[in-house]
């Protein structure tokens, strides 16, 4: 451990959605101790909410009112990501695919943006020791000082297969079911890269993490390496 360093570490991962991010991310923070801030779940619960509410996602102006409510009464847990809204535990509604599309299409939008990014900042350096922060800008905004910063991707039919395999648990998947989950990754990877603010890119000082080619354990194992490489555990 570097004791010469009184602030809380911070790596930051980025990438496409699918490439295993917040598997291998909470699965490094707990070998190391670290906390870990999945930036994408407050995209989805800021989505979720307006959801409940009946406001459209382009509505701009109540977006701003729904982001002040949610950290007002945001309770967050850093050991399972669970997120409270108002006394309700609303974390099961935030995995499906339509959840990341919602995220999606509220991420473009430059006041969400605005306002998502004190409350990101805060929760990771709530830390005593280090957070592992992952998402699409965490390396290029949120944290342009991290101490490391990856860029976390792999091919697209690859992530297409691991995501039906955790939507499907393991059963049959048809060529069309493949096709479309695949279909609809590439439209978010396109949403998110091509929005005017803030969008998904590799930092120019990030390392490239391709784990097209390596399990879960070997995704971790590389990016402990790395934290370990830069001297910070
Ligand atoms: O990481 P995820 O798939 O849960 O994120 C859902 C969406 O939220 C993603 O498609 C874009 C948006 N997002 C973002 O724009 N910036 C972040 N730091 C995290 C997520």
């Amino acid at each position: 451990m570097n004791q010469s360093k009184q602030r809380c570490l911070i790596v930051a991962v980025d990438g496409p959605a699918g490439s295993g991010k917040s598997s291998v991310c909470s699965k490094a923070c707990k070998r190391l101790g670290w906390t870990y801030v999945n930036t994408g779940f407050l995209y989805r619960a800021v989505a979720y909410i307006c959801g409940v509410r009946q406001i459209p996602l382009n509505a701009s102006e109540k977006l701003g009112v729904v982001i002040d409510d949610f950290m007002q009464s945001l309770i967050w847990d850093p050991e399972t990501q669970a997120v409270w809204f108002q006394g309700e535990n609303i974390s099961t509604h935030l995995y499906t695919d339509q959840a990341g599309k919602d995220a999606s299409l509220i991420a473009t939008n430059r006041l969400v943006r605005e306002k998502l990014l004190p409350l990101q900042r805060d929760l990771a350096r709530r830390s005593p020791v280090g957070s592992i922060v992952d998402g699409r800008d965490i390396g290029t905004v949120v944290f342009p000082d991290a101490d490391l910063k990856v860029f976390l991707t792999a091919s697209i039919d690859e992530r297409a297969r691991r995501r039906i395999r955790q939507l499907k648990d393991g059963a049959h998947v048809t060529p069309e079911e493949l096709d479309t989950i695949r279909t609809s990754i590439a439209e978010r990877d396109k949403q998110d890269a091509a929005r005017d603010v803030a969008p998904l890119i590799q930092a120019p000082d990030a390392i490239l993490l391709d784990t097209s080619e390596l399990d879960m354990n070997g995704t971790i194992d590389a990016l402990v390496s790395l934290i370990r490489a830069r001297n910070l555990v």
